[in-house]
């Protein structure tokens, strides 16, 4: 059993309508900025837009749910996700997609899985859900900070990248919250891959 990149998209898009108005909301910008960066960097629209649909599916779930939706589809939750289980929307989120949906697409899958934390080295897909999640339009309001980011953006997802991971690892540790050992290393390779690049001008 697989689905396609349309069925996936529907599929998100029937749960997605049974959410908070306030999520809906939010995913709803995700799509839209998912596929602006798409058509900018020339990725994928429509599989961007299903990790976009897909998300947050679970982002409204009570601890209690996350906890029995990781035990039903055998997620072992880390450390870090026993602490803050929020950080299982995503995983949980990809799990059933690929369980009970047959969602097999590697790059949906890990845009959906590692929106939160991210990881090194993320496909374009990925990458392009990651950042469309934290420089919608609203948290763009609620945090001027991210401006530079999303201009960032514009010309480049790698730099956007780790000048993002920076933001996020210095907020987690200012508001006291769990630090994922994915993001930091998410922040070393983007770092790394930036350093290899060779200066401007020079080709
Ligand atoms: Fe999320
Ligand atoms: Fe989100």
């Amino acid at each position: 059993m697989t689905i396609s990149t349309a069925e996936t998209i529907e599929r998100f898009r029937e749960r997605a309508v049974t959410l908070p108005p306030w999520l809906q909301a939010h995913i709803g910008r995700v799509v839209s900025e998912g596929r602006r960066l798409a058509q900018i960097h020339e990725i994928d629209v429509k599989r961007v837009q299903a990790g976009a649909w897909g998300h947050d599916l679970h982002r409204a779930d009570r601890v209690d749910q996350l906890l029995a939706g990781a035990t039903q589809f055998g997620l072992e939750p880390s450390l870090e996700e026993q602490t803050a289980p929020i950080l299982l929307h995503g995983p949980l989120a990809a799990a059933e997609a690929e369980q009970a949906w047959g969602l097999t697409d590697p790059d949906i899958l890990e845009a959906i899985r590692w929106h939160t934390v991210a990881r090194p080295n993320l496909s374009a897909v990925a990458l392009a859900v990651f950042v469309a999640d934290k420089i919608e339009p609203q948290k763009i309001e609620a945090n001027p900070a991210l401006l530079p980011i999303r201009a960032l953006a514009q010309h480049d997802l790698h730099t956007a990248m780790a000048a993002l991971l920076d933001q996020i690892l210095l907020a987690q540790i200012a508001n006291g919250l769990v630090v994922h050992p994915a993001t930091a290393r998410a922040r070393t390779h983007y770092l790394a891959e930036l350093a290899r690049r060779p200066p401007a001008g020079s080709g």
